[in-house]
């Protein structure tokens, strides 16, 4: 596996591939590379000859209170687990790259970026729009793809890509459990022993809601009493809600597409999942 630290070098690579005509994968990350991200360069694999996965820790996706100073970095680890999985080429920008002196563009997603995530993180979704739209545009690939526990994030990209002809096809790979349940996620490392110990009910518990709701429970009775378990068992819910998995507008009833949403937090550590609740 290469790696590539400037722009220029990412494309002069890509382009000896064009021309030997294979098709190109793109996987960004952030680092602190875990199953889930391993199973987003298999699906790179299965979809591209070659694949392409950037480290980049994103400063404008990170709020003023948020953990971009802690969030965790293991570059040789990292690189060495893409090796192992296939990846054909690492994209490693340092800051000034991606942002150069002068910088001065944002990439916004009106409306999709309003609930859920965007509610709690102003700015979040316009700082990963931007580095998303710029790593397509870095990398041009024909097929890009991102898992779907941020679902949210997901869903901006896609109607970006639309909205701004961007050609690559973006794909969402399903969600990586632990085998207590719980999501896949770089920040399951902030968590201490004993909120590890819990975390797997946030999956549980949207399971069983999604059961419920199935089974013809009201949504709100069947969502209250949901908050009120995670709530006893220590998290604080941020928020826990159906909504259409493509508009994210928010639904009181299974319609087709209808997804449950939850983030939560356990100490300092914010947890995000969702599930599908099928219509009877
Ligand atoms: O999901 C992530 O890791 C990041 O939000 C992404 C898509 C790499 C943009 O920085």
């Amino acid at each position: 596996m290469d790696t590539a630290r400037t722009v220029v070098a990412l494309r002069a690579k890509i382009r000896t591939w064009r021309s030997a005509g294979d098709r190109i994968a793109l996987v960004p990350t952030m680092g602190a590379l875990h199953a889930g991200h391993l199973s987003l360069i298999e699906a790179g694999k299965r979809r591209a000859h070659r694949v392409v996965a950037s480290i980049f820790v994103n400063p404008k996706q990170f709020g003023a209170n948020e953990d971009l100073d802690r969030y965790p970095r293991q570059e040789a680890r990292d690189a060495e687990l893409l090796r192992q999985a296939g990846c054909d080429l690492l994209f490693l920008p340092p800051a000034d790259a991606v942002y150069p002196a002068g910088y001065s563009t944002s990439v916004s997603v009106a409306g999709l970026d309003r609930p859920m995530e965007g509610a709690s993180r102003p700015g979040h979704f316009d700082g990963v729009a931007t580095v998303v739209t710029k790593l397509l545009l870095m990398a041009f690939p024909d097929v890009a793809i991102f898992g779907e526990k941020d679902w949210q994030q997901l869903a901006i990209i896609r109607r970006l890509a639309i909205d701004l002809n961007i050609p690559a096809e973006i794909v969402g790979a399903p969600i990586i459990r632990e085998a207590d349940g719980l999501a896949m996620s770089s920040r399951n490392a902030y968590l201490q022993p004993q909120q590890r110990a819990v975390a797997g009910a946030l999956f549980r518990t949207l399971q069983a809601a999604a059961s419920t709701i199935t089974g013809g429970a009201a949504v709100t009775d069947t969502l209250s009493a949901a908050r009120a378990g995670l709530e006893s068992a220590g998290f604080r819910v941020d928020y826990l809600l159906l909504a259409d998995e493509q508009t994210l507008q928010l639904l009181n009833q299974p319609l087709p597409g209808a997804r449950l949403f939850v983030a939560a937090k356990l100490g300092a550590t914010r947890l995000i999942d969702n599930f599908p609740v099928i219509p009877r």
